[in-house]
């Protein structure tokens, strides 16, 4: 039994293949790497939905429409719900939405995060709510919801690519978890919570916020060596590294690493903070390597996703909401994919517990 499930395969998929041997992640058979140089988020959804939906020309202007209609919700936003962590506010309004199973219930699902969490982000701020502009590409839609100012090429293309990249990925735990409650027929607002909650945890989608924290308690290039190893003694997992399949380097990593360089090169991220996570990295690494030899850890994606969303602008405890941003696409295309193909999804358990005392 491994509680993992690790090496268990529990559902059959056309979505997305992670190789962890090569290091290789196809989506809907297109390379990240090809997925990423030419592609909008608006793109990918329009490849994980086929077949799933009926999709009719480009999905940019009904995926606008859904923006506003679902920000209608931002008006009853109470002070209680903004006082809570952005992933848990935007939860809570995302349960608002009906569970359909529908291209238009879908994609009104597609928008709440990115509508929520940019509301949430300014009435944490103080600052009111910007409406949707139905109009505009998402990720720009999504950067002047937050900031209220248009945002450059560059900033529009770097989250673009971001979106991209993290939009489908294999049975990771949260669309898995999609897929188990989709396979109870329960609806997608339901499989999309479930794979919210997932996703939240350090060991999954909230590890890009602890990737600041350490580079923060790190400080310097010079410092960094030290720093991680005391860390590591003191029992720590190094975050943005290691990952249940990839035993090579995640090609995650690399496409937002060119994202990453070509915002540094715009002036967007400080060198010296560019530096610093090139230390920490290779610092990191080798340390991995020395202390656990029998276990090949490399960087995750989680650990340049920190610096991208940091240099546009978002807060550290938003960041899992950035995620759910861009999965949200792949869970949903699971959770049809489950609903339409699959079956309860129901294991077993084999009970390790006390028996009932037999009468003598
Ligand atoms: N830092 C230090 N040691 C680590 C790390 C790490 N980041 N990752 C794994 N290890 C060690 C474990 O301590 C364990 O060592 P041991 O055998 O001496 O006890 C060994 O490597 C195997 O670890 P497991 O927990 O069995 O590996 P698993 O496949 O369950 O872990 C995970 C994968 C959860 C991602 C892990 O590597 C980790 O905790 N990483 C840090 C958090 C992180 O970056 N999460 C984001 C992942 S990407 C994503 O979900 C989008």
């Amino acid at each position: 039994m491994k509680s993992g499930l690790e090496d268990v395969v529990a559902a059959e998929t056309v979505l997305s293949d992670v190789d962890g041997k090569n290091g290789r992640l196809i989506v809907r058979g297109v390379s990240l790497d090809d997925l990423v140089t030419s592609s909008r988020y608006e793109d990918v959804l329009e490849l994980l939905f086929d077949g799933f939906f009926p999709m009719r020309g480009s999905v940019q202007p009904a995926l606008g429409a859904a923006r506003q209609e679902v920000f209608a919700h931002v008006a009853q936003t109470d002070p209680a719900l903004v006082a809570l962590p952005p992933v848990e506010g935007m939860r809570a309004l995302l349960a608002r939405l009906d569970d359909g199973d529908d291209l238009a219930a879908a994609l009104r699902l597609v928008a709440a995060p990115s509508v929520f969490t940019t509301a949430l982000l300014r009435l944490k701020a103080g600052l009111s709510p910007i409406a949707p502009d139905a109009g505009l590409p998402h990720a720009a839609d999504v950067l002047r919801m937050m900031t209220g100012t248009m945002p450059s090429m560059q900033q529009v293309s770097a989250l673009d690519r971001y979106l991209v990249t993290v939009a489908d990925h294999g049975l990771n735990a949260s669309t898995f978890a999609a897929r188990v409650v989709a396979s109870t027929q329960a609806g997608l607002t339901s499989s999309v919570l479930a794979a919210l909650s997932a996703l939240k945890g350090p060991l999954h989608g909230g590890a890009p916020g602890p990737v600041l924290d350490m580079l923060d308690a790190a400080a310097t290039p010079a410092n960094a060596p030290a720093w991680l190893e005391s860390a590591l003694a003191n029992g720590e997992r190094l975050m943005g590294f290691g990952h249940r399949v990839y035993r090579v380097r995640d090609p995650r990593a690399d496409a937002l690493k060119g994202a990453v360089r070509v915002l540094a090169g715009s002036g967007a991220i400080d060198p010296a903070r560019l530096a610093l996570a090139e230390a920490v990295e290779a610092a990191a690494l080798d340390l991995l390597k020395r202390k656990k030899p029998d276990r090949p850890l490399d960087t995750n994606v989680e650990f340049y996703t920190a610096l991208l969303l940091e240099a546009l602008g978002f807060s550290r405890e938003a960041f899992t909401c950035v995620f759910a941003m861009g999965r949200v696409g792949g869970w949903i295309a699971h959770a049809r994919e489950q609903a339409l193909d699959g079956r309860l999804i129901r294991p077993m358990s084999v009970y390790v517990g006390p028996m009932p005392q037999v009468a003598a």
